[in-house]
C-alpha cells in the first residue's frame, strides 16, 4: 500500500497460475470510504478505513477493532509499521515447550515479515507457515523493543484476515460443562459478534475456534474460512463488519486482563493460529484440519498409533474403592479384552472426597495398603497398562501443600478467595510450583512405571494475582498468559522425561479441548457427559475443528449418570466406537451377555482401529440445531473401507425422511460390500445407503431398528468385481 503499509489482497482458494500482472491488479483498490480521515496530510488520497490489512492498528484512520495495541506509560502508541523486509525459511523445529506448528524441512516454507516501527523503535515479523499437500496457514507475531525504554503491550492478536463479503455466517462451539462443542451461528451483520474466556484456560462455554460459513454453504459445498488457536488459555475471537461490508475476522489472546512489558531488547511472541479454508463445506474443512492437526500439531509419534482400549474406574466406583475392587475390575476387563487400567480421581493422600488433599500427590494407604508399586505390578502382571488419574494445577485447603506453602495460591494473600468444587488454583506462573508438582507426579510415574496419565483440571481462576509475580516484579496482568507457559512447562518437563507416557487431557471434562493441550496430549476427555444421544451433538461439533483421534469415548452404565436415559448397549458402543474407545462403567454388575455383547464389540474394533481413530472422517446428514438424525463416516481412501454409523434420537410414525443416504467418499468404478449386500459405487453415490427399516407398527420381522434411540452400523468394503 502506498506509505509502506502491509496491505492485504487476497485470501481463498490457492490461485495456482497467480502472475505479477494479476499481482499489479489487485494492487488497484479505490477508496470506498468517501468522507472519511485520510492517513496523513501528505497524501489526502489515502485511508486505512475500508483497507484490508496485515496488521492493523486502531485509531490510524482506520476506526476497526486492531490487532495490535501498545502504550508508552499511559500514553498510546499509535503505531506506524513499515514494511522492512522479508525471508524465507524451510521446515520448523518442534520445540516442546512452545506448542506450534511444525515440520520436516521439505514440508513447509515460512514467509517473515519485517516491518520497523521508527518513531517508537519497534520490529515486528509476521510469521506466515504454509505447508505441503495442506490449505492450512499457520501465522503468528513476534515484536521486539528495539529502542531504550519499556513499552507496554495492551493487545496483541495472532490470527486476522479480512474478506471483502459479510455473506456469511459466524460458526463457533459453544456450551457447558456436559454440553461442549455445540455448533452456534449467527447471522453477521454490520457490528461485531464474538466469543471469548477470561476464565484462565480456554473453556467449556467457548473454544478458540471460529469460523465463516458462506450463507448457501452446506456440510458438502460453499466456502468455509476458519481460524483455531493454539493456545489454552484466556482468548478472544470476533468477527467485525464495517458499513461496507468488509468482514475482519480476528482471534488471539484476550487483550482483557492482558498486558506485557516490553523491555529494551526484550521480545514477546504470540501464539500460533491457523488458518483453515475449504470449498468444499464444513466436511472440506473439517478433514482439512483434522489431518493437519495430526501432522503437524499432535506429536507425530502418535499418528496411525493404536490407542490402547481403557477401563476408567471413575462412574465404576467415584471414590469409592480400594486395590482389591480395583484388581477385581481389572481382571474382568482383561478378561473382555480391554488394554489399559486407569485409576481416576482418589488414589492419593487422604482423598475420600472431592474436598481434600489436591497437591498431595503419594498414595492413599488405606486403599492401597501394599503401595501403589505393588498394585502397579499386578496390573502390569495382567499385562494390562496402567493410567493414572492427576489434577496437577490445584490445591485443597485441607492439603499439606497448601499448609507449608499457601502463597503458592493464585490470590492475594489478604483478600477475599472464590472456591470452586472446594479447591483452589496453583500458582504455575511461579517456576518454583511447577517443579515442585513435576518432582511429585515424576516420583509416582517411575514407581508405577506409568503408561498413562489423565490430566484434569476442575475448576477455573479467580481473583488472578499471584505472589511470585509481585515477589519478582512482574506486573500482575502477565499473570494468565505467564500461568499458560507454566501449564506447559508441566507438560514439558514430564514428557522430556518420560516421553512414551501417553496424556489424556481433561478439564472438567472439556474445559480445555484446545490445539495447546493437543500438542502434548494426542487425546482430551471430550465431557463428563457420556450418555450417547448427547454425545452426538458433542461429537458432531467437536470433529468440525479437531481430529476424530483426539476425542476419547467411553461406554457408561444406563441410567445415564448425568442426564438418567437409557439407551442399549448396542447404542452406547455404536456411539463410542467413532474414535479412541474406553469402557467406565462396573463391568462386575453387568450380565453375562452384556459383558459378551462388550467382548464381541472390542474383537470387532480392534479389527477396525486403525480406521475408526485415523480414517478421514464425515458427516452425511445436515447439521442443523435440531437434528434428529445423524450419519458418521469414517473412510479410508487407500483400502476403499468404510464404516458408517447412522443414529435416530426419536423413532417416527410412518416417518417421511428420505430413506437414503448417499456416500459422497466411495469410486464410482467399484464395487461395494456394504453389510451382506453387494452394491455398486454409483449406486451408493447417487442414491445411498438405505436407511435400516424402522418398526411401522407392523414390520416386526423387518424392522432392524425399533424405538428411541436408534443406532445402525454399515461396513462398506470395496470388492473386485
Ligand atoms: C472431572 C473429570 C472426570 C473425573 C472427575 C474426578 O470431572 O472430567 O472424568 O476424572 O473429574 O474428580
Amino acid at each position: 500500500m502506498p506509505n509502506q503499509q502491509l496491505g492485504h489482497l487476497y485470501y481463498g482458494k490457492a490461485l495456482d497460475y497467480f502472475s505479477e500482472r494479476d499481482l499489479d491488479y489487485l494492487a488497484k483498490y479505490e477508496n470506498k470510504a468517501a468522507g472519511t480521515v485520510k492517513f496523513s496530510e501528505e497524501d489526502s488520497a489515502f485511508t486505512l478505513s475500508d483497507r484490508p490489512q496485515e496488521y492493523p492498528v486502531y485509531g490510524t484512520s482506520d476506526f476497526r477493532s486492531g490487532a495490535v495495541e501498545m502504550f508508552d506509560g499511559e500514553t498510546p502508541l499509535y503505531l506506524d509499521f513499515k514494511y522492512h523486509a522479508h525471508f524465507k525459511s524451510k521446515g520448523k523445529e518442534r520445540v516442546l515447550s512452545k506448542p506450534a506448528t511444525y515440520a520436516e524441512t521439505n514440508e513447509s516454507e515460512t514467509l517473515t515479515i519485517v516491518l520497523i516501527e521508527s518513531d517508537h523503535d519497534l520490529k515486528m515479523e509476521l510469521n506466515y507457515t504454509v505447508f505441503e499437500e495442506s490449505t492450512v496457514i499457520a501465522k503468528n507475531q513476534r515484536i521486539t523493543n528495539t529502542g531504550k525504554t519499556a513499552k507496554k503491550i495492551t493487545k496483541m492478536l495472532s490470527g486476522h484476515y479480512e474478506l471483502p463479503s459479510a455473506d456469511y455466517d459466524f460458526l463457533h462451539l459453544s456450551g457447558a460443562w456436559l454440553k461442549e462443542r455445540q455448533i452456534t451461528r449467527h447471522n453477521l451483520a454490520q457490528g461485531t459478534v464474538s466469543i471469548s474466556s477470561l476464565k484462565g484456560a480456554s473453556g467449556h462455554q467457548h473454544n478458540p475456534f471460529i469460523a465463516l460459513q458462506h450463507k448457501q454453504g452446506t456440510i458438502d459445498t460453499g466456502e468455509v474460512f476458519a481460524m483455531n488457536l493454539i493456545y489454552s488459555g484466556n482468548f478472544l475471537g470476533q468477527a467485525e463488519v464495517d458499513e461496507w461490508d468488509n468482514t475482519r475476522l480476528m482471534l488471539g489472546i484476550h487483550p482483557d486482563q492482558f498486558s506485557w512489558t516490553l523491555k529494551p531488547d526484550e521480545t514477546f511472541e504470540t501464539p500460533e493460529c491457523i488458518l483453515g479454508y475449504s470449498d468444499k463445506g464444513l466436511n472440506g474443512l473439517a478433514g482439512e484440519y483434522a489431518s493437519f492437526i495430526e501432522r503437524h500439531i499432535i506429536d507425530r509419534k502418535w499418528q496411525g498409533q493404536n490407542r490402547p482400549i481403557v477401563i476408567n474406574n471413575w462412574e465404576a466406583t467415584y471414590f469409592d474403592f480400594d486395590q482389591e475392587k480395583l484388581l477385581k475390575l481389572a481382571q474382568t476387563s482383561k478378561d473382555i479384552g480391554i488394554e489399559c487400567f486407569v485409576v481416576d480421581d482418589g488414589w492419593f493422600s487422604n482423598r475420600g472426597s472431592d474436598r481434600s488433599s489436591l497437591g498431595d500427590w503419594y498414595c492413599d494407604t488405606k486403599k492401597f495398603p501394599d503401595g501403589l508399586k505393588s498394585f502397579a505390578d499386578k496390573i502390569h502382571q495382567m499385562d494390562l497398562q496402567l493410567g493414572i488419574w492427576f489434577e496437577p494445577e490445584m490445591v485443597s485447603p485441607d492439603s499439606k501443600l497448601y499448609q507449608q506453602h499457601p502463597e503458592w495460591v493464585v490470590r492475594h494473600l489478604h483478600k477475599r478467595i472464590a472456591i470452586g468444587r472446594g479447591q483452589y488454583v496453583l500458582d504455575f506462573a511461579n517456576p518454583e510450583v511447577v517443579d515442585n508438582i513435576y518432582q511429585q507426579m515424576k516420583k509416582v510415574i517411575e514407581e508405577t512405571n506409568l503408561d498413562y496419565i489423565k490430566w484434569d483440571m476442575n475448576r477455573n481462576i479467580t481473583e488472578a494475582y499471584s505472589t511470585y509475580l509481585e515477589q519478582n516484579g512482574l506486573n500482575q496482568t502477565e499473570f494468565f498468559h505467564r500461568y499458560t507457559l507454566g501449564v506447559y512447562e508441566l507438560y514439558t518437563k514430564i514428557l522430556t522425561e518420560f516421553p512414551n507416557v501417553l496424556i489424556e487431557g481433561c478439564a472438567g471434562g472439556g474445559g480445555r479441548y484446545d490445539l495447546g493441550i493437543l500438542y502434548y496430549s494426542p487425546q482430551i476427555w471430550p465431557s463428563d457427559d457420556s450418555d450417547a444421544v448427547e454425545r452426538l451433538k458433542i461429537q458432531s461439533g467437536t470433529l468440525l475443528a479437531y481430529p476424530l483421534s483426539s476425542f476419547s469415548n467411553h461406554v457408561s452404565v444406563v441410567p445415564n449418570h448425568q442426564v438418567g436415559r437409557m439407551t442399549s448397549m448396542k447404542m452406547r458402543q455404536d456411539v463410542a466406537m467413532f474414535g479412541p474407545l474406553g469402557y467406565e462403567l462396573d463391568l462386575d454388575q453387568l450380565t453375562e451377555s452384556e459383558k459378551k455383547e462388550i467382548s464381541e464389540r472390542i474383537l470387532f474394533y480392534k479389527q477396525h482401529r486403525a480406521l475408526l481413530t485415523f480414517g478421514t472422517f464425515r458427516q452425511l446428514i445436515e447439521l442443523d440445531d435440531q437434528n434428529n438424525e445423524y450419519c458418521w463416516s469414517v473412510y479410508d481412501e487407500a483400502t476403499g473401507e468404510a464404516m458408517v454409523g447412522f443414529y435416530r434420537i426419536l423413532a417416527e410414525p410412518n416417518p417421511s425422511v428420505k430413506d437414503y443416504i448417499r456416500l459422497p467418499f466411495v469410486s464410482e468404478t467399484e464395487v461395494y460390500q456394504v453389510n451382506n449386500e453387494t452394491v455398486s459405487g454409483q449406486v451408493l453415490k447417487q442414491v445411498g445407503i438405505r436407511k435400516p427399516y424402522q418398526f411401522n407398527g407392523a414390520n416386526h420381522d423387518r424392522a432392524q431398528v425399533k424405538g428411541d434411540f436408534q443406532s445402525y452400523i454399515y461396513h462398506i468394503k470395496s470388492i473386485k468385481q
